[in-house]
């Protein structure tokens, strides 16, 4: 490439600092199938003949197998995988491998390696995060009638079911799958034929090469189209949510695991010991995701930093996209294989789950709501309770011990059947609506998601 405008060759230290092959060489395939498809491109357009197009794709083929193989010889005085691949293409058919890089720029060759990449990495992803909403279903399923206290503030709450704290894990990595799609679409343009910035004079059928390689669209305007990295951050952005979900997930099983909650206990497998204290039993996989979210927000930061204030078109500062990408597109996928091998192990301690959900202090709600079905305000019944809740808390005493009399003379609306209203499962059967942890609407959803996570 340097022969022609350059007299000196670069110096090491100068080569070292921009080259990208260490890191780029992730994209052979990549860069293989979109040359393949600009080369059918080009003889479409008469550019080559048929006989060199075949021999195009025959030595880019026989290239990927040695890259397979571990055969290939990695020029590292070349600036990247793009450089490396077209040169010894071209060592390999001669003139026709010379030809390949007509109306083209490695300006929209890469940008098209690295959409292919991303709708890859974006199937890979999803796959992935719907095997852990599977383990997380499965858990549901197994653990269906098991109560337990639900959190706000983390201070005791609410009774709720285990299995609607699951589900509520489901949603959000639904969500997540949802974004992934989003960032899918706007992944699929065709970039290449926008050359270095201004197209080329020697025309090619873009929407041909879009059909080859099956995106929906072709990009609308070349400056654009070499210059756009917002489907990298939008993917950064979706691999740092699920990273954040999967953080708060660890979070709630971290603490649930100390003795002092003792809610759930993560198989030996996956935990690690103590070099010191022979007793510890440390949550490593989860507090590890929790750490890598730090990463996966850096690498967010760390390409919309990039990209501020950047000239439009392509600016060699766009190579520093590529290792933020990766190493997010890497950590997600461990931690989401993790998580799906993780998950169905974990041991569940009904019997403390159910002693803190029997907590009568949870039910005040439903002590107040007592009072509302008898027609009281509820800011008058909220109070009257909030009394009671006052007069018990440090003495001892237990909301459901409070006797007749005493809630009498608060209200006289109280009467015998309020006993009624500090029975969990009754307490749990009452909360119906959509979306609410009663057991049937919690059946109700393990169904729902059991049809949609199926296959
Ligand atoms: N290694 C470069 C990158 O990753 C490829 C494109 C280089 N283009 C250029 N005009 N120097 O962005």
């Amino acid at each position: 490439m340097r022969k022609g405008r350059f007299g000196k060759s670069m110096p090491a230290v100068a080569r070292d600092y921009s080259e990208s092959l260490s890191f780029d060489r992730r994209l052979c395939h990549h860069d293989i199938t979109g040359s393949i498809a600009h080369a059918a491109a080009l003889a479409r357009a008469g550019v080559i003949s048929m006989h060199e197009k075949k021999r195009i794709e025959t030595g880019l083929r026989e290239i990927e197998r040695e890259i397979e193989s571990g055969k290939f010889q990695w020029n590292k005085s070349l600036e990247d995988v793009h450089m490396n691949i077209e040169s010894a293409l071209t060592r390999k058919i001669g003139d026709a491998g010379a030809k390949l890089h007509t109306a083209r720029s490695r300006n929209d060759q890469v940008a098209l390696d690295l959409r292919l990449f991303v709708k890859d990495a974006i199937e890979h992803t999803s796959l992935r995060l719907k095997k852990v909403q599977r383990a997380l279903l499965g858990l549901a399923q197994k653990y269906a009638d098991v109560v337990m206290p639900g959190y706000t503030h983390l201070q005791r709450a609410q009774p709720i079911l285990f299995a609607h704290y699951l589900l509520s894990q489901v949603e959000n990595l639904a969500r997540d799958d949802e974004r992934l799609g989003n960032c899918w679409s706007r992944t699929d343009v065709l970039p290449l034929g926008s050359g270095a910035l201004a197209g080329s004079t020697i025309s090619v059928d873009r929407e041909s090469i879009a059909r080859d390689l099956k995106f929906a669209r072709v990009s609308q305007n070349s400056i654009d189209a070499v210059g756009d990295r917002d489907f990298i951050c939008e993917f950064l952005f979706c691999l740092a949510m699920i990273g954040m979900h999967l953080s708060r997930l660890s979070e709630d099983l971290i603490l649930w695991s100390t003795s002092e909650f003792e809610f759930v206990e993560f198989s030996d497998e996956f935990s690690t010991g103590s070099s010191l204290m022979p007793q510890k039993k440390n949550p490593d996989m989860a507090e590890l995701t929790r750490g890598k979210t730090g990463r996966l927000y850096g690498n967010l930061m760390s390409i919309l930093t990039t990209l501020k204030a950047l000239p439009s078109s392509y600016n060699r500062d766009l190579q520093e996209d590529k290792e933020a990408l990766f190493d997010s597109v890497d950590t997600v996928s461990s931690a989401l294989q993790v998580f799906a091998a993780m998950l169905p192990k974990i041991k569940i301690n009904r019997a403390r789950m159910k002693e803190a959900a029997s907590d009568p202090n949870l039910l005040a709600t439903d002590l107040a709501e007592y009072l509302v079905k008898k027609e009281m305000p509820f800011r008058k019944a909220h109070e009257i309770v909030g009394k009671l809740v006052a007069g018990t808390v440090g003495k001892g005493a237990k909301l459901n011990a409070v006797p007749l009399a005493k809630l009498k003379k608060l209200s006289p609306l109280f009467s015998a059947d309020v006993a009624r209203v500090f029975d969990v499962r009754r307490s749990l059967s009452e909360r119906r609506a959509i979306g609410a942890p009663s057991p049937q609407d919690v059946r109700a959803q393990i169904k729902r998601w059991r049809e949609r996570l199926r296959g």
